[in-house]
């Protein structure tokens, strides 16, 4: 059964195609406008996905070598996300299902994200718990089946990613500030400066990334620019290490909570190797198993969407036609 992925819940305008096994295609295009702002403009981002959607949608269909009349269904993410992006995507599904007369299935984006191990894992089974770590979000999610999650902990001010970005930027470093925090950081020592782990109290798997921001720019202030230009390196491995630490800690003993012996990691922030690495090094301690999807499956991409919505739509969960966007959606 063939199915087409759409995501465009943020700056990412992606399609997909999924044919049951194997993913035949997964063409992201990510929108460079946002650059110039230190940020994602929402406004922008829904005028780009106008413009991307239908040649991305095209380019995938091409790329997997198969015609409209071949799929069985299309699988589109609702929410979380910019509501105006949302509705491009969803807008641009429920017409390809309309005219091609197939159902369509609104996917959540943390699922997506969640399945997206399943997808790069085959052998993966529930139960584990996964941690998501995004731009939007930081949760700690506990797979007990596949579509059956708890929430153990989420972000209560800044995501993960968040703090990467907005770090990124009062660093100087541009947007997104995720991948240039983590080159920078490699010729650093993470350990030059103590930047504060906030743990928000014994039995909290909540996370809180607003306070080490708040630490980072606190210490170039004082420092000044100059002797920030020169420590650059010691900052960003220092910074990095902080957030990875927390991660590590919780996601480990969010599993020795739930009773599992696996753990996953998903969303932009999963790629990063400092957070693979350490985290891999505590599991191992615990003898528990780490998983994690190749980079082009932790970012946001049409390929989780489609995959997820392949499984619904093989047990028959579709949806209506009335569907909405909706941009606060939990899992
Ligand atoms: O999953 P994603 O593509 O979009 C959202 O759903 O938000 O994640 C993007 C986030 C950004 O905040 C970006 O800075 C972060 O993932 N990111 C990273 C790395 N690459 C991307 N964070 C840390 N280290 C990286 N190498
Ligand atoms: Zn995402």
């Amino acid at each position: 059964m063939i199915v087409l992925g759409i995501e465009t819940s943020c700056d990412d305008t992606s399609a997909a195609v999924f044919d049951g096994k194997a993913l035949r295609s997964n063409v992201v295009s990510t929108q460079l406008v946002h650059r110039n702002f230190g940020g994602v403009v929402p406004e922008l981002a829904s005028r780009s996905h106008v413009q991307l959607i239908l040649p991305v949608i095209r380019q995938a269909l091409e790329q997997a070598g198969i015609r409209r009349s071949e799929l069985k269904g299309i699988a589109v993410t609702y929410g979380p996300g910019l509501a105006g992006s949302l509705l491009i995507g969803l807008s641009a599904a429920k017409a390809m299902a309309l005219s091609l007369s197939v159902p369509f299935i609104g996917v959540n984006h943390l699922e997506g994200h969640l399945w997206a191990n399943f997808l790069a894992h085959p052998e993966l089974d529930p139960p584990f718990v996964t941690l998501i770590a995004s731009g939007g979000h930081t949760q700690l999610v506990h797979v007990r089946e596949r579509s059956d999650y708890r929430v153990m902990g989420r972000t209560r001010d800044d995501a993960a990613g968040e703090a990467f970005d907005k770090v990124g930027k009062l660093l100087k470093l541009g947007f997104p500030g995720g991948p240039v925090i983590e080159r920078t950081a490699k010729s650093g020592n993470p350990k030059a400066i103590v930047f504060p782990r906030a743990r928000l109290g014994e039995q909290s798997l909540d996370f809180s990334f607003s306070g080490l921001k708040t630490a980072v720019l606190n210490h170039v202030q004082t420092i000044g620019e100059e002797e920030t230009a020169r420590n650059l390196p010691d900052i960003a491995a220092s910074f990095q290490q902080a957030v990875v630490d927390v991660l590590v800690q919780k996601t480990v003993e969010a599993a020795g909570r739930a009773g599992v012996r696996s753990i996953c990691l998903a969303g932009g922030v999963a790629v990063n190797q400092a957070l693979q690495d350490r985290m891999r090094e505590w599991a191992e301690r615990e003898k528990i198993r780490v998983f994690f999807p190749p980079p082009a499956l932790c970012a946001d991409n049409a390929g989780m969407i489609a995959a997820t919505g392949h499984y619904y739509l093989e047990r028959r969960i579709v949806s209506p036609m009335t569907l909405a966007p909706l941009p606060s959606l939990n899992l």
